[in-house]
């Protein structure tokens, strides 16, 4: 890795900068004495997964006649305040954020708890409970955290193609978006090992190492390698991308098909092809394993592996192998398709 400017090896304590920070100024007793309206959370990281119906936990322990209960997504890199719904106990009023897909839980009277349906990729991130109650507001912070798993992705045409907005756009095209720092983290602490810098949602350009080797940082203990914040329109890198849990799943059609056959084969099943994030999401969540190369949405050909094995690549962990991108009449490949149906083809899984 030529012009590499930083080389950091992230630890857990500085991850969840923000929040630390709020923990430390409330567990400071003489200064500040926890929240006196508002009941600590029982758990401030809430875990969930995409499509799932989850619940961020708000609740008064003194109600006032008159107060206030203010919802928002806190989004660091974003100046302004992203409300979701503001509530007065009697009424609710709604905002653009998550919108259609909130409502309050009201198992009680003293219960502001927030209600979101059909999480999203996106939902995930810092929110904030806001008591406003005159003079005293008080805020609760929480944590929504999807199970997933993130993969990098490279263009068609080779290495370092896309600046910070070609990334984005080619991780949804894939049933993904890019990944926070967090992710790849955690995606790091799961084994990934990858030598190519990609971009991350927060704007900055990392790629984690597990087996410490010259060209990926240089000997230095394993970690995420980080080239920082890089010009988002100018500079060009590969991506990472972060997807979660599917309503369906993929399967296998053997048949050896060039890329326009694979396409229509999927969709006489009533299919469609499968993207990047769904094979991933298929292997990491349905344990899908097949060692047969298939076409994707994107025309790459790739294969997912639970359980390594030689004949099977050959490579000594589980992963989803990729041919690249082979020329799109060759017919030597199957094809991954995606249902949302439960019936798998020939060879479901
Ligand atoms: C989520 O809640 C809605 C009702 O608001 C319900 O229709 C849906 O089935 C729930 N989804 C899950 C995954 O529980």
């Amino acid at each position: 890795m030529q012009g590499l400017l930083l080389v950091a090896f992230i630890c857990l304590s500085s991850l969840p900068a923000g929040f630390s920070s709020y923990r430390v100024i409330a567990k400071n007793e003489a200064s500040t004495p926890g929240p006196r309206h508002l009941l600590e959370p029982i758990y401030d990281v809430i875990h969930t997964q995409r499509g799932a119906n989850v619940t961020l936990p708000c609740v008064l322990r003194i109600r006032s006649r008159v107060y206030k209960v203010k919802w928002t997504k806190v989004n660091p890199t974003d100046a302004l305040e992203n409300i979701i719904l503001i509530t007065n106990g009697q009424q609710r009023k709604n905002y653009n954020q998550l919108s259609g897909r909130v409502r309050l839980r009201r198992g009680h009277q003293n219960d502001a708890s927030l209600i979101i349906t059909d999480v999203r990729l996106e939902d995930e991130g810092k929110y904030r409970c806001q008591l406003v109650n005159g003079l005293e507001d008080e805020n609760l912070f929480l944590s929504l955290r999807l199970d997933g798993v993130v993969f990098p992705y490279q263009a068609r045409f080779g290495r370092y193609l896309f600046n910070y907005f070609d990334a984005r756009q080619k991780c949804e095209e894939q049933d993904a978006m890019l990944a926070t720092s967090l992710q790849l983290y955690q995606a790091w602490t799961e084994g990934l090992d990858w030598c190519n810098a990609g971009w991350l949602l927060d704007g900055t350009v990392q790629y984690p190492i597990i087996k410490t080797r010259e060209p990926c940082g240089g000997n230095i203990p394993p970690g995420i390698r980080t080239y920082g914040p890089k010009d988002t329109k100018k500079d060009r890198y590969d991506a990472f991308c972060f997807t979660s849990t599917l309503k369906g799943h993929v399967y296998f059609i053997p048949a050896p098909v060039s890329y326009a056959e694979a396409v229509l084969a999927c969709q006489k099943q009533g299919a469609a092809i499968a993207k990047v994030g769904q094979l991933y999401a298929a292997w990491k969540f349905l344990y899908l394993d097949h060692c047969d190369g298939g076409w994707l949405e994107d025309s790459s050909v790739r294969f997912p592996i639970v359980n390594p094995r030689d004949r099977c690549g050959g490579h000594p962990d589980p992963g989803v192998r990729s041919f690249g991108f082979p020329d799109k009449a060759q017919r030597i490949y199957g094809v991954y398709c995606y249902t949302q149906k439960n019936r798998g083809g020939e060879q479901g899984v």
